[in-house]
């Protein structure tokens, strides 16, 4: 049975710029998220407090952080990779942080130059010290459906990374198909190999849509009782570090698909358009999402 109601996460622009190549200008980035504040979100990822030589897109995130409009309704959160990351974010008074690492061990030290077991202390900590200044934190697990560089990733492993994440006390984990790679058929095998172990309602889906299946992986995940989904307007999107890895989940796609089906998301379609339209000017390229290319032709 599918829900009535899904919560979607804005990731754009996090995951959608730190794969820019063209530079977004501060004022535009800000002026976007201020758009994108007014659409109706729950919850927005607006950038990342990691260093700015492996992801020069995002060095403004202090600056953007105390810029934005603030919507009450709306939970503003950044990624942090260790606890320089989190008491940068700490100063800004976000209101959420993310801690991110991998289940494959090639991607998590491309990624944030760490084994996977010298990870743990890193984020144990990070975890420790955000819940004492009262802070909700979310974690992401990446290449839940395949690597880049070592291909299959064993559900195992996954469950395994998940579960002491989750033991740190996150409140959330997100499961990130970065290279978008995974099937239908694959999602149906998986996440009821994963419920084994841990409880649902803690779990998002962090869907790539590299090769077109974001859409058909969220209806599987919905159909698994997964109700909370990370995407990126536009489909704008990826991971550096991950060879590959192009946009995200579109949102405007998912909003439409769901509303659709007559599943709410307290997501504004009109106001999406408007900030899609924005960006895709900003960024003087149209973004790939259906919705987007319906705009593009009217
Ligand atoms: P490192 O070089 O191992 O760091 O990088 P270090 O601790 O050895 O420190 C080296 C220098 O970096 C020091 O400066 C630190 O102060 C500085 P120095 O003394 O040499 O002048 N430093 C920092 N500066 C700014 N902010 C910080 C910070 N930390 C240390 N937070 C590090 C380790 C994690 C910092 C680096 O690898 C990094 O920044 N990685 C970021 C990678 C990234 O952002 N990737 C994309 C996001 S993940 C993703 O997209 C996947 C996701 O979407 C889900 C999915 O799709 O699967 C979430
Ligand atoms: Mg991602």
């Amino acid at each position: 049975e599918l829900p009535d109601k899904v919560t979607i996460k804005e990731v754009g622009p996090r995951d959608g710029l730190q794969n820019e190549s063209e530079e977004v200008p501060f004022k535009d980035k800000v002026a976007w998220i201020d758009l994108l504040s007014e659409a109706g979100y729950s919850y927005i990822e607006f950038s990342s407090f990691v260093h700015p030589k492996w992801i020069p897109q995002l060095k403004d995130a202090r600056s953007v952080a105390t810029s934005i409009r603030r919507n009450p309704e709306t939970t503003y959160a950044a990624l942090v990779p260790n606890m320089k990351g989190l008491e940068a974010a700490l100063e800004t008074g976000v209101d959420e942080v993310s801690v991110f690492m991998s289940a494959s061990e090639t991607h998590n030290k491309k990624n944030i130059n760490k084994s996977i077991e010298e990870t743990y202390p890193v984020l144990e900590e990070v975890v420790k010290m955000a819940k004492q200044e009262s802070k909700t934190v979310r974690g992401y697990v990446s290449t839940v459906f395949g690597c880049p560089y070592e291909g299959d990733v064993p559900v195992e492993q996954v469950a395994e990374v998940s579960e002491k994440l989750l033991s740190m006390g996150i409140d959330e984990l997100s499961l990130g198909d970065t290279i978008g790679v995974a099937n239908p058929k694959q999602v149906d095998d998986v996440l009821p190999r994963l419920q084994e172990r841990l409880s649902f309602d803690r779990i998002a889906m962090h869907f790539h849509n590299t090769r077109g299946m974001a859409l058909a992986n969220v209806l599987v995940s919905l159909q698994h009782g997964i109700t909370t989904f990370d995407a990126s307007l536009g489909g704008l999107g990826g991971c550096p570090y991950a060879k590959g890895a192009s946009g995200n989940l579109a949102t405007d796609d998912l909003v439409h698909m769901l509303h659709k089906m007559g599943i709410e998301t307290g997501i504004d379609e009109q106001k999406l358009k408007e900030a899609g339209d924005y960006i895709q000017k900003v960024l003087k390229q149209s973004l790939p999402s259906h919705q987007m290319q319906v705009l593009n032709k009217e």
